[in-house]
């Protein structure tokens, strides 16, 4: 006997809640600031459902159907018009944006650089990157800085070095500045790919956004270029991209694919975790007593000297402090995906073209999967904790196939950072006002996170009695 077709989902259907908010509202929000647009219900119930402009949305919050979706489903579904859209124009056809089978064999190509055995190596680089940013700091003479411009240089300088064999030339200031007038009016994007608009149609930012595209992938041409010329047969990702080969149509990627994925993994492999480290360093100015544990911890595990590779597993409460920032403050706030062949999920029949939301900063703040999920508590992740929560309930870098191939490099990278810094210094928030998250594709502050630098006692070490 056949089972039953689930029947097709809509707002009728049981357990789905359907978002009233005018279509003139989405639009002004999506242009504003596309965190605004989530529907409030979504940080309440587990299925929303959006109808506008003749399409269909479904944001999931409830992890099990995440994992329905995004791990047990994840043939039947792609990348869609929109991230290809938002993101096309930059990324092209490379790892993060390309639908299968193109995705599948990149994915093959560029997974040994990210082997656990290869990543511990690139600690030592890591922890060199940060002590330069800490030294460039003691010689700061006003002691006030834009810690996320900061972040983004230091995640940068990592990125190259590891992963391209050096930065070389690269004006990594000039680069800062093309990826935010490229980021700056997503806003637009999404909100004229939402209204089915023309590509053609111009809006604020538009030719910016085209003139730093053109720069950025002009800086990685070059750099394919210096490398074809070069005779060395560096083992890094870009020597991985030059020697693949689909292992089912035997083709290599061409010199546009492979300026597609050095953009991918310079880009994606900088910022977020640069405004992870951010929104960390501003939570941590509101919280000086988990910053004190840091700091014992820091005492207890390094000791009176350098951060050494060997340090950072042992940093396990450093790492919990990353992991609820990331909680609060995602890097990509949100994940979308196209219905290519239609499927059931909890009890739904999901149609063709239906596009599914992942809204992981909902997700991160529902109050159904967490207690009192505005809190900064670092707690949350103590080992002992981790049986008490679905796995998807925290998912800062995806679920499935398509998961971040970054997430234990940026995680060890975060630690490493941090560890360095806060052994050194405090950071201050002078006018202790929270900064407000902005979301430009990734989850930017709205406004520069200015902070003061105040010396810690050496090596973190605790204070001497008054
Ligand atoms: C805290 C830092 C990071 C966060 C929060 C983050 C988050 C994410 C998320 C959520 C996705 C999945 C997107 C989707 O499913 O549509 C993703 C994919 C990806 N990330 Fe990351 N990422 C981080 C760091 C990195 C780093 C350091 C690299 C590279 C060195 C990187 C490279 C990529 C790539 C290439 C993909 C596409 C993977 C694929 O589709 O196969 N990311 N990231």
């Amino acid at each position: 006997m056949t089972a039953m077709p689930a029947p097709e989902i809509s707002p009728a259907s049981p357990g789905v809640v359907f978002s009233r908010r005018s279509p003139i509202s989405t639009i002004a929000r999506l242009i504003r600031n596309p965190l605004d647009a989530i529907p409030p219900e979504t940080f309440i119930h587990p299925l929303v459902h959006v109808e506008f402009n003749g399409v269909r949305r479904l944001y999931i919050t409830d992890p099990a159907l995440i994992q329905e979706a995004l791990v047990k489903n994840s043939a039947s579904l792609g990348k869609g018009d929109e991230v290809r859209r938002a993101l096309g124009p930059a990324l092209g056809d490379g790892l993060l944006t390309a639908e299968t089978p193109s995705w599948k064999w990149q994915r093959q190509a560029a997974a040994p650089a990210f082997q656990w055995e290869r990543l511990k190596g690139f600690l030592p680089a890591m922890i060199d990157a940060a002590e330069k940013r800490r030294d460039l700091w003691a010689l700061l003479p006003h002691r006030q800085l834009d810690i996320g411009h900061e972040m983004m240089q230091t995640t940068f300088d990592i990125i190259v070095e590891t992963m391209m064999s050096g930065r070389e030339n690269i004006d990594v200031a000039a680069v800062e500045r093309s990826v935010s007038d490229y980021l700056g009016p997503s806003g637009w994007m999404f909100a004229l790919g939402v209204l089915k608009a023309p590509e053609w149609v111009p809006y604020p930012g538009k030719s910016r956004a085209g003139a730093a595209v053109a720069y950025l992938r002009g800086v990685m041409r070059d750099m394919l270029e210096r490398r074809r010329a070069s005779s060395e047969d560096r083992k890094d990702l870009v020597g991985m991209m030059l020697a693949a080969h689909d292992p089912e149509t035997g083709r290599g990627m061409d010199d546009e694919n492979i300026i597609d994925n050095l953009m991918t993994f310079i880009t994606a492999g900088h910022e977020t975790t640069a405004l992870g480290l951010a929104w960390t360093f501003h939570l941590l100015a509101a919280h000086p007593d988990v910053e004190q544990k840091i700091c014992e911890e820091l005492h207890r595990v390094v000791g009176n000297g350098n951060v050494q590779p060997e340090h950072i597993e042992k940093l396990t409460f450093l790492k919990q402090v990353f992991n609820e920032t990331m909680r609060l403050y995602p890097p990509a706030p949100i994940i979308v995906r196209n219905v290519e062949q239609p499927f059931d999920l909890g009890g739904h029949h999901l149609p063709k073209g239906m596009v599914l939301m992942i809204p992981i900063y909902a997700i991160h703040r529902h109050k159904l999967l967490w207690e009192a999920p505005e809190r900064f508590d670092p707690s949350r992740f103590a080992p002992e904790k981790a049986k008490e929560r679905h796995r998807y309930a925290f998912m800062p870098f995806g679920a499935g196939p398509r998961i971040c191939i970054g997430s234990a490099f940026a995680t060890m990278e975060a630690v490493a950072i941090l560890a360095v810094l806060l052994q050194r210094f405090r950071l201050a928030n002078p006018g202790r006002r929270p900064a407000e998250p902005l979301m430009r594709i990734t989850l930017r502050p709205r406004n520069p996170m200015m902070m003061e630098l105040a010396d810690r006692p050496p090596f973190c070490s605790p204070l001497e009695p008054a």
